[in-house]
């Protein structure tokens, strides 16, 4: 295998082994920008088994950015109880306002646009840009920093690594998928159209059962052949961290 399928290898990989979680959709169908932006929120500081129950909850009381938007922000602080960090709660009121009052009810599609909404920095605005509108942009947190680190053996330590494994993490999206058709009118959009938040996904996969901190389970990691770190038989010793 080489370095240029690695997109490729990971999508096959995701296809197969993903998560079932409640915000995903069957495979083939998009996500709804609503439930992308209400479960990365809930996502920032909390854990993937603890959202579940609290993003189905909302959804059902909620299901829209209209019902969001209208709702008192009593009432949605004592749904988010038990969830913590609750300036969160305050700013997904708000930003459902917001968006109802400003946008016409819709998303913006963009990162910038998603940015200048209540609670979204950031790596929410690329998590919810890739996942929801398919733009070719890669959220990277932790676990996807760990991943990358590894596979590409970065001897810079965090924080100091973080750009250029931003860079890195960027060479595993997929094809721009109306570019590798050959292009045509719509291949000027040039960020669409892409898995980008399969790839994102499937990298968060990866990095929680699979490439985990201790011991990782590289037999089983669609990239393993050619995983710097793990060639050097090296893999827990990245990511680098600067000594303190
Ligand atoms: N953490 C943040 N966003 C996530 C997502 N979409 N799937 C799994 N874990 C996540």
């Amino acid at each position: 295998p080489e370095a240029a399928g690695r997109p490729a290898r990971l999508l096959e990989w995701y296809d197969r082994h993903r998560r079932r979680l409640p915000w995903r959709p069957p495979a083939g169908e998009c996500a709804d920008p609503y439930s992308v932006w209400l479960s990365e929120i809930m996502l920032q500081q909390t854990g993937v088994k603890t959202v579940g129950p609290y993003f189905e909850k909302f959804l059902a009381r909620w299901p829209d950015i209209a019902a969001l938007g209208s709702a008192s922000l009593d009432e949605v602080l004592r749904m988010w109880a038990g969830l913590g960090y609750y300036s969160r709660a305050r700013n997904l009121h708000a930003c459902a306002v917001k968006v109802l009052r400003d946008h016409g009810g819709a998303f913006p599609d963009t990162e910038q646009g998603l940015q200048s909404l209540p609670g979204i920095g950031p790596y929410t605005a690329a998590a919810i840009s890739a996942i929801a509108f398919g733009r070719r942009t890669m959220p990277v947190d932790g676990n996807i920093e760990r991943v990358v680190s590894r596979l590409f053996a970065v001897e810079e330590p965090l924080p100091q690594a973080k750009p250029l494994i931003q860079q890195l993490a960027a060479t595993l999206l997929g094809a721009n998928e109306m570019e590798a058709r050959g292009g045509g009118e719509e291949s000027r959009v040039g960020d669409e159209n892409s898995r980008a938040g399969d790839s994102a996904q499937a990298l968060m996969d990866l990095g929680s059962s699979i490439c985990t901190p201790k011991k990782p389970a590289c037999a089983l990691c669609p990239l393993n052949d050619d995983c710097a770190a793990r060639v050097r038989g090296d893999q827990e010793s990245f990511p680098r961290k600067a000594p303190k």
